[in-house]
Parts: structure tokens; sequence; C-alpha cells
């Protein structure tokens, strides 16, 4: 497969904390849309369009389906099949947390399950190592210790090059970084957390701290998996076909597009357009204002979203008066 040639040249990128890994402002992950009933030629398709802005992050996890691995295989085969000889252009990441197989050792964060699913991982995906490997969720009965001694043993067993932390709250990842500290472990290059304008949580207990650290910040689920976009908008029609809400194996709910979220996406309609963005693109954009948050990983079904998605980044600033709008646009 052959891409674009400018295609660094259509996409912004920013450093990962204090580190030397550069990363693609939007990136695109693989969570719903690449497992067992996707199509795998829109899978392809997305993966080169995504590929062709510049988009060389491409960002997964042992249970990303469904079934849990499939993507990981999926994307397996594209990488295989079409960008061969682009492995040193990509940043591929993966993630082990959640359950995977039957046991003890099939969750969490212990080095038993860690170390099998990468080693699981990396064979479904046909690669030597991944950029970064995450711990996806913290175990609050390991100790962190060991968590953190096992990503630390992988990357210098050459299994993955960067580690990383996802929904580890404020105070815990201070502790993960005192941690590797200590022991002159691999540092923690990034950190993945839930961020959009329906969860704002790294704004008081997360931001402070990673910056502090050096550490990076790539946001998921900045759509609300799909809620901040014009998708639900038609009272005639509030939960479409082809949506996420309407998939039974979505994970969002129709029970979760509430009328009071509905009515604020409304108003965040105007707002965007005010600007000349799409709903997607002004709350891609507004994840992206503050230069700690380093990338938006979004989820799409088809290229076209991921081309709307990657032009949020010709506006990313905001003026005073539309934050203080976009604060209050679910208040009442
Ligand atoms: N670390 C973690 O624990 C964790 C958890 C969740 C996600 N993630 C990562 O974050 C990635 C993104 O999560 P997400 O899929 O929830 O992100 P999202 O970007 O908030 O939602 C993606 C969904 O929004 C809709 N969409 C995307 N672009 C659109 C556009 N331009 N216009 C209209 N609708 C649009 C599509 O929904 P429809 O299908 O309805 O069209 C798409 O599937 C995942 O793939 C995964 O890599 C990580």
């Amino acid at each position: 497969m052959t891409f674009r040639e400018d295609r660094y040249e259509r996409m912004q990128y920013r450093r990962c904390g204090r580190t030397g890994l550069m990363l693609p402002m939007v990136s695109l992950g693989m969570w719903h849309n690449f497992g067992t009933h996707a199509g795998h030629d829109a899978c392809v398709a997305m993966m080169k369009t995504a590929f062709d802005l510049g988009i060389n992050h491409f960002d997964l996890a042992n249970n990303y389906g469904p079934e849990p691995g499939s993507a990981e295989a999926r994307v397996g085969k594209i990488l295989r099949d079409e960008f061969r000889t682009h492995r040193d252009e990509l940043i591929i990441s993966t993630k082990a947390g959640y359950r995977m197989w039957p046991g003890p050792y099939g969750e969490w964060g212990s080095k038993k399950y860690l170390v099998a699913s990468l080693d699981q991982s990396l064979k479904r995906m046909g690669l030597d190592y991944v950029d970064i490997f995450y711990s996806h969720r913290p175990d609050p009965d390991t100790p962190l210790e060991e968590t953190l001694g096992a990503l630390d043993l992988i990357v210098k067993q050459g299994k993955a090059l960067y580690a990383g932390v996802s929904s580890y709250r404020g105070a815990y990842f201070v502790r993960a970084n005192e941690i590797v500290k200590q022991h002159g472990w691999t540092p923690i290059t990034i950190h993945q957390p839930l961020y959009n304008m329906l969860d704002r949580w790294i704004e008081t207990d997360l931001l402070e701290y990673t910056d502090s650290y050096g550490v990076g910040v790539i946001v998921f689920s900045p759509l609300a998996q799909g809620r901040l976009t014009s998708k639900y908008l038609d009272p005639a029609n509030p939960i479409p076909e082809n949506s996420r809400a309407a998939d039974p194996d979505g994970f969002l709910k129709a029970e979760e597009v509430t009328p009071n979220i509905v009515r604020g996406v409304r108003r965040l309609a105007k707002l965007a357009e005010a600007r000349g963005q799409t709903v997607a693109q002004c709350a891609i954009a507004w994840t992206l204002r503050d230069p700690r948050v380093t990338s938006a990983v979004i989820g799409a079904r088809n290229p076209e979203q991921i081309i709307d998605c990657a032009a949020a980044l010709r506006n990313i600033s905001f003026s005073l008066e539309e934050l203080a709008e976009i604060n209050k646009l679910w208040l009442d």
C-alpha cells in the first residue's frame, strides 16, 4: 500500500511530557469497530486514512474486540499486509488490566498477568515489540511495586519501548512515580485518562502531577463515546442506527444518552458553529487546548469521522467567553 508523501505536514505533533516521544495530537484507538464483527476492508480504510493524515499512533488493548483479542489480531494482519515497510513510523500501544482468561492470573496487575498478556498481544499482532505498554487500570490488591516492576522488566526485555499507566488517580500516580524513581526503574512516559467536556476529573486531580513528573497525557473518549457530536441531536431519531448506543456490542448504552446531555450538546452545537467547527471538532479541540494534554485518542466507525476529527486541530484556542459558556452547558 502507498501512503501520502505529505502526511507529516497534515498533522501536528506534541512532545509526550519531557520525554523523547512525539505523538500526533489526534490518535486512533481500536476499542470499538476493529473486532470480530467489523468489516476488514473498512478497518484497512480507517487505518490508511489515519496514516495519510499523519495519525501514526494506533492504540489497542488486549481486550478490545469483541471478541477480546480480536482487535489486536485484526490490526496485526493489517500491519503485516499494508504497513510492513512502515513499522518504524508507527507508535503501537497495548494494555493489560481487564479480564482476558479464567483464573486468578487473567486480569488486574500482577507480574504473572502483565507478562503473559503482553506475550499473547505480541503474538496476536505479529510484532516483536510494542511502543507503549500500559497498566490498564489500578489494581487495589497487587502491590504497586509489583505492577511497576513488571513494566520495568518488560521494557528491559525489549518487549515494549515505553511504559504507561491508565486511569490512575492523582495520589496513586504520584506514588507510582516515586516508586520508579526510588528503584531506578523505567520511568512512566504516558498516562491515559478519560477526559471530555462531561468528565473533567483530570483538571483537578492529575494534570499538575503529570506536568511535574514530565509525563505525557493521552486522553481517551474525547467525544464521550460519540455523545459530544451531532449524532444524537435529532428528536425524531434520538438513537440512530449505526451509532454506538444502538449497537448491542457497544459500551455506550442508550440510557446514557440522557435528555440533559443532549440539551447541552444542542447548545454546544451553536457554539461550535460560530467557531466554524463541527460538534466533534469543537469537543476534541477543547481537550487539546491545554498543552499538558499530548494527544486525544478518538474512536471511529469510518474514514469520514477520522477526517472530521483530525480537522479539529485547525482551531484549538478558545476565548475566555467560549470557555465560560462551555462550563455552563450542562449546569441547568
Ligand atoms: N484506557 C482506557 O481505559 C480506555 C477506555 C476507553 C477508550 N480508550 C481508548 O480511547 C479510544 C477512543 O475511545 P472512544 O471510542 O470512546 O472515543 P470517542 O472519540 O469519545 O468516541 C468515538 C465514537 O464517536 C463517534 N464519532 C467519532 N468521530 C465522529 C465524528 N467526527 N462525528 C460524529 N461521530 C463521531 C463514533 O461513534 P458511532 O460509532 O456512534 O458513530 C465513534 O465510535 C479507544 O479506541 C481506546 O483506544 C481507552
